[in-house]
């Protein structure tokens, strides 16, 4: 694939991953990027996942034939990018390979060795020139690990952004954009948005044509569109009009209540409501609906004078990735001592502009009329 005649791809699409990295479902694969930028000297840009060092070897080769490599750049260590360095190495001994200091510190730590006769260390804001391309270092420490850097093809407009503007999803199946960037921004950088606006200020005094990202499909045309989308989630902004409703329900109590207040809602008028079953369905699926949409249902169950494992889970997964600017309703449940309710407030203590609805609806095991009334006001009130 050619991103222009002089810059070409050679990453590879993995159909086999279960889970990336460790929790997230990818039934749709995942692609690791990597290019070529070819000039007087040739770059390669990042490696790939462990799994596939020798087909993206393979496609090296295929486009370069005898020619070899000077570059390796390395703009982030994590293993689904680094992990063929090694191969690289054993492959091209002459190349250089291209960081900053904290990435050969991490070079080390995974591969016993910082190759310390072939390192380039570079700084913030340094160019390196490979004959008619100019390369700049962009550094975006925390998007995703501290060591990311990004590099700004000055001659041909090409930003490569490492994991930002990436994606789940293999580049052989075709899919819409935001659904699986979004499930990936705030699953994986979601915590970090004050480092992703630190980013987005430094790209905006970028004259960019192409973004060429570390997973997921090169984005060339109407690139407003994908950075005022990083712009609204690093922003912790509200995406979409609407709320999501999530719920845990052991014997379909829970549930019912959910499900009326969605019926309510809907028949208020309610642009969208996105519901869950947070035991069942997509845990980064659900995470990314809380952060879509500016209101938030909990709907769990009182357990073991807590509330539901996996409703504490989904709210721990908001809170450690910083949400905030919300409105939350609550839905509890409880046949003896509900406090489901009390639960879930203080588990938000530390949260910031985060606003509770002045009703709580409670089931006492069962939905019943005080309860139907509840959610009457509830709804009422979300749509206020
Ligand atoms: Fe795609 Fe943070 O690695």
């Amino acid at each position: 694939m050619f991103i222009r005649d002089d810059i070409v791809y050679v990453g590879v699409n993995d159909h086999e991953i279960d889970l990336f990295e460790g929790i997230y479902d990818v039934p749709e694969g995942m692609a690791y990027n990597s290019y070529i930028i070819k000039d007087e000297k040739i770059a390669v840009m990042d490696s790939v996942d462990q799994n596939f060092g020798e087909q993206w070897l393979a496609n090296i080769k295929k486009e370069l034939g005898d020619a070899k490599p000077d570059y390796l750049i390395v703009q982030h260590m994590e293993p689904d990018h680094s992990a063929n360095i090694g191969a690289f190495v054993d492959a091209y001994p002459d190349a250089k390979i291209v960081g900053n200091a904290k990435t050969f510190t991490m070079i080390k730590r995974f591969f016993g060795t910082d190759y310390a006769d072939k390192q380039v260390v570079v700084k913030e804001g340094e160019i390196l020139s490979l004959g008619t391309h100019e390369l700049k270092f962009v550094f975006a420490p925390m998007v995703h690990w501290p060591e990311v850097m990004m590099t700004y093809d000055m001659t041909a407009k090409v930003f490569f952004t490492a994991d930002a503007f990436g994606k789940f999803g293999a580049l052989d199946i075709d899919a819409e954009w935001a659904c699986e960037a979004r499930r990936y921004y705030f699953g994986i950088v979601g915590k970090y948005g004050m480092q992703v606006q630190a980013l987005l200020k430094k790209a905006s005094a970028l004259d960019i044509e192409t973004i060429c990202p570390l997973h997921g499909p090169v984005l060339s045309e109407d690139l407003g569109y994908y950075l005022d989308l990083y712009n609204t989630w690093s922003s912790y902004g509200v995406e979409s009009e609407g709320l999501f409703i999530a719920y845990t329900s052991v014997y379909g109590n829970t549930k019912k209540a959910a499900l009326l207040l969605k019926e309510k809602l809907e028949a208020k008028g309610c642009p969208k409501v996105a519901i869950a079953d947070l035991a069942r369905e997509d845990m980064a699926e659900s995470v990314e609906d809380a952060f879509r949409y500016g209101k938030l249902v909990l709907a769990t169950t009182t357990y073991n004078a807590d509330i539901f494992p996996f409703m504490r889970e989904f709210i721990n997964d908001l809170t450690e990735r910083g949400y905030q600017n919300r409105t939350i309703g609550i839905i509890e449940n409880g046949t003896w001592a509900p406090m489901a309710a009390k639960v879930i407030k203080s588990k938000f203590e530390k949260s910031k502009n985060i606003t509770f609805t002045d009703t709580t609806v409670t089931v006492n095991s069962a939905l019943d009329a005080a309860a139907e009334a509840q959610i009457e006001a509830l709804a009422e009130e979300l749509l206020k």
